[in-house]
């Protein structure tokens, strides 16, 4: 009886292997589970007839089987009948994968915004390096050894007598070494400073703005300035100049504009005063043209700088320059741009 079950188990190992579809395969079901003619039915059904001596080892072969057919079944009813398989179920009321448009950093929408504005006045894009000289950063533009800007609280040094530009300014030398005026240029990029607070972050964006040509006056800056604003905070913008300090200028000036949440009238953003700070311009100081070997008895030249951060946290009225460099999806996901 037992080597009746064991030819049982291999007529249906070769049976099943040879089923190839789901037809094939219910003819295999029925040929040894069918109720009426299967032949594992048939052998439970032999089960009564067996000398009560060896029925509890023939019962349990039997099971065995039966047991190893079942699963058997099931295995090739989940390869052969698509959408069977018991283990993974589709289950419709699971909430679909959402497929979320991605956007451009807002400071890399802000700075496309001011390449466009610069591109239409007839400006060229220009860059320079990161890591920079002792010579670009600071002799070219009249910045002398003692300066505070040269200090170590301000600078990141690197090996080899370089630095981590601290600004844009740089590139207004590069330029106009490879240059003869006129030049309108305007060069967005990176800058390091040590510094580190809720308005000041160790690496930020600038923009550095440059004309030279023959005839350039402080009123080409002025309104220059003036239209730029105008174009990225609206028409009713003001500005205004103030004088200031920066040795690569003569003179120098820092220029705001009216404070774009009061309207000039006077409010916590603007500290009461109506006016928000930009930047920093002025003129080309003759000693930064006689570093690139330009005449500064022909040539005259305004330059001017500005953060990005700070245009885009205005535009957007963010306080906090820590979250543009977190890539916390929370915060860039309200600029789809
Ligand atoms: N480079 C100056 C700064 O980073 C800004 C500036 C640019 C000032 C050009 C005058 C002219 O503070």
């Amino acid at each position: 009886m037992q080597s009746r079950v064991h030819e049982i188990r291999r007529e249906f190992d070769r049976d099943l292997a040879g089923a190839r579809d789901p037809e094939a395969l219910e003819r295999v079901r029925a040929r040894y589970l069918g109720r009426r003619a299967g032949l594992l039915t048939g052998l439970l059904r032999d089960l009564r007839e067996v000398p009560s001596a060896g029925r509890a080892a023939f019962g349990k072969a039997v099971n065995d089987l039966k047991a190893h057919v079942e699963e058997a079944l099931e295995a090739a009813q989940a390869r052969l009948v698509p959408g069977s398989a018991r283990e993974a179920p589709i289950d419709l009321t699971l909430p679909g994968r959402v497929q979320r448009p991605g956007a451009s950093h807002p400071i890399t929408q802000v700075s496309a915004l001011i390449e466009e504005i610069f591109l239409e006045m007839g400006y060229t894009l220009e860059s320079g390096p990161q890591v920079e000289t002792d010579f670009y950063n600071f002799e070219a533009l009249n910045i002398p050894a003692h300066h505070p800007a040269r200090d170590m609280q301000d600078t990141f040094y690197v090996e080899g007598g370089l630095l981590l530009r601290t600004h844009t300014s740089p590139v207004q030398i590069r330029t106009m070494q490879k240059r003869r005026p006129p030049v309108r240029m305007v060069a967005l990029g990176r800058v390091f400073r040590r510094d580190s607070d809720i308005t000041h972050s160790p690496v930020f964006h600038q923009v550095e703005g440059l004309v030279v040509a023959e005839g350039i006056t402080f009123a080409h800056l002025k309104g220059t300035l003036a239209h730029f604003c105008r174009k990225v905070f609206g028409k009713g913008i003001r500005i205004r100049l103030r004088p200031s300090y920066f040795p690569f200028v003569e003179p120098g000036a820092e220029y705001d504009i009216s404070c774009i949440f009061c309207g000039g009238s006077g409010c916590s953003r603007c500290k009461g005063t109506g006016y928000i700070e930009m930047g920093g311009a002025g003129m080309v100081h003759p000693a930064v043209f006689e570093k690139v070997g330009y005449d500064p008895e022909l040539f005259t030249g305004f330059a001017f700088g500005l953060g990005i951060e700070r245009i885009a946290m205005l535009k957007h009225g963010i306080d906090d320059i820590r979250l543009f460099f977190e890539n916390d999806l929370r915060f860039l996901s309200q600029f789809p741009g």
